[in-house]
């Protein structure tokens, strides 16, 4: 039996860069439109403007430094060790990955199967990886989009939570369909967090369905 939580879902968010997702995200919870508290910003470069954002906000913003690992063959599980147990410190219930260009490893992926997501700005399983609006372009795909997905071991591979699809134009440049593509995750990311806090993603397989959201008002009995 499901229960509607009444306290704010725990969510960490991992970035690298300039951040606007993790803002599309903020602004989403500070509007109201998502159930979800952000309790820690981590970002593998010291620099990151999603770092400033976060600060700006008064959120939690950390670097956690990969160099101390660099060099070791288990350098990539070692690094993530270490943020597994700044999300178990922050309680963390769902994890975002949004813009962060580090691969993750299993530590990660085990720890929070089916409670971490990335935002990916093609239409997978289309143009998993890197410069992804050029090759879309080049391919001479006609639609191009983004997709929220949970993360898995594969990289770009995990279950789809939600997409969202724009045309491309025959004067598309990689920057101007990154642009409109940029403006969908903005959109669709918030609402996957908040289909998340609702409890209404369940996987099957490598299906993920949303279950029917809750009439507004609508009692629900907590299991005794
Ligand atoms: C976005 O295009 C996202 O889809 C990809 O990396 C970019 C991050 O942008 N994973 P931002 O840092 O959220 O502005």
């Amino acid at each position: 039996m499901s229960t509607k939580r009444t306290d704010a879902l725990r969510v960490a968010v991992l970035v690298s860069g300039r951040g606007s997702n993790l803002q599309a995200i903020i602004d989403a919870i500070e509007a109201g439109m998502v159930q979800a508290k952000i309790v820690a910003v981590i970002s593998n470069k010291k620099e990151a403007l999603a770092l400033e954002r976060a600060r700006r906000h008064g959120l939690s913003a950390l670097f956690v430094d990969p160099k101390p690992y660099a060099g070791r063959p288990d350098s990539r599980e070692a690094y993530d060790h270490e943020l597994l147990e700044v999300l178990l410190q922050h309680n963390v219930e769902l994890v975002l990955l949004a813009g962060y260009m580090k691969i993750v490893t299993n530590i990660l992926v085990d720890a929070f199967s089916n409670r971490m997501m990335n935002i990916h700005p093609s239409l997978l399983p289309s143009f998993p990886g890197l410069d992804v609006q050029k090759k879309a372009i080049e391919w001479g795909c006609k639609l191009a989009g983004c997709t929220v997905h949970f993360v898995t071991e594969g990289v770009d591979e995990g279950p789809i939570i939600l997409q969202a699809a724009i045309p491309i134009l025959d004067d598309d440049t990689p920057d101007t369909l990154a642009d409109r593509i940029l403006e969908q995750e903005h959109k669709i990311y918030p609402r996957a967090v908040q289909l998340f806090a609702e409890g209404r993603l369940r996987i099957e397989d490598r299906r993920v369905l949303i279950e029917a959201g809750r009439p507004e008002g609508e009692s629900v009995i907590s299991p005794s």
